[in-house]
């Protein structure tokens, strides 16, 4: 197992809107250029953008990277419409620019010799997760790409998403097997070879899900997290996740996105 990467050179940088269109309901990706060089990030690392030049939204808002060009400068994002910051970065045309901090966070540790990479995303999770998947397709690892979301709408047709070929669960069974990730995993568990590893961005209830089913198998689990955040940059605690060692918390920001899942403080299983 590889460890998980140190902190590349973050900065402060303009970029300028050579892409975003609309992939999927409510869902865009937004190709950015850096007007200068900065560092290549690494799958599961993420980037603030402060979309206004104004005082609202007055905070940056995180996003993590979904893919980036070899040795360039140029990189994007999918991102859903949610509130303020993202229905402002939805009317950014071409040309325009934003301003960026970045890469921040760590990234999503490659699997070991043998191991096969099972990569569960649901939602805004999938951005990191396609990333690491092409990355590991460059590498020739294996792996098996699990996507989960409502409905088929909701589906991105990309044609990066699809040369991934993924499994594609829709909870109303509108497109690809029906039900979420979770139990998709449930209905394949004796198919997943033996030695996998397991790495999921998404939602909470679906990262649990993620987590304790690799657990059941013995199999280690990484999880990248969406916390809500405000510096972005390790110095509020305005993300803290909490973590079963004694420090109690550790800050999404700067110690993650990315945890090992059984360093992670999961709510005890309803029965
Ligand atoms: C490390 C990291 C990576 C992220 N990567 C992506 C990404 O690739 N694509 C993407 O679309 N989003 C991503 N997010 C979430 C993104 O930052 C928020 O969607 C964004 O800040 C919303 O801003 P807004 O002003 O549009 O919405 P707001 O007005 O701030 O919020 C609108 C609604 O969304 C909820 N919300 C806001 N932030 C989050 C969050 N982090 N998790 C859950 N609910 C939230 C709010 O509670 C509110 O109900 C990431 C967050 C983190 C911390
Ligand atoms: S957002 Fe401030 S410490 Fe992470």
């Amino acid at each position: 197992m590889l460890p998980v990467a140190t902190k590349l050179f973050m900065k402060q940088f303009s970029a300028k809107v050579l892409k975003n269109c609309q992939i999927a309901d409510n869902f865009l990706e937004l190709t950015l250029s850096a007007n200068e060089p900065v560092s290549v990030p690494l799958p599961g690392q993420f980037l603030t953008i402060r979309v206004s030049s104004s005082t609202t939204p007055l905070l940056r808002r995180p996003f993590a990277y979904a893919g980036v060009t070899q040795n360039s400068t140029e990189f994007s994002i999918i991102y859903q419409k949610r509130g303020n910051a993202t229905e402002i970065l939805a009317g950014k045309q071409i040309g325009e620019s934003v301003d960026c901090i970045g890469p921040l966070g760590n990234s999503f540790p490659f699997p070991g010799q043998n191991e096969t990479a099972i990569l569960i995303a649901g939602g805004v999770g999938i951005g990191p997760i396609l990333f690491f998947a092409e990355g590991l397709a460059r590498k020739k690892t294996p792996f098996i790409f699990v996507f989960g979301c409502r409905t088929s709408s909701l589906v991105p047709d990309t044609p990066a998403f699809l040369k991934l070929n993924p499994i594609i669960c829709t909870d109303d069974g509108s497109r690809g097997f029906k039900g979420t990730t979770a139990d998709y995993l449930q209905t394949t568990n004796s198919t997943i070879p033996e030695k996998s590893i397991f790495y999921g961005c998404g939602p909470g209830r679906m990262l649990e899900a993620c987590y304790r089913f690799a657990n059941a198998r013995n199999a280690q689990c990484w999880v990248s997290v969406e916390q809500v955040m405000a510096c972005g940059v390790g110095a509020c605690m305005g993300c803290a996740v909490k973590v079963k060692t004694e420090q109690k918390f550790l800050r999404a920001c700067k110690e993650g996105p990315v945890f090992d899942a059984n360093l992670l403080v999961w709510e005890e299983p309803t029965k």
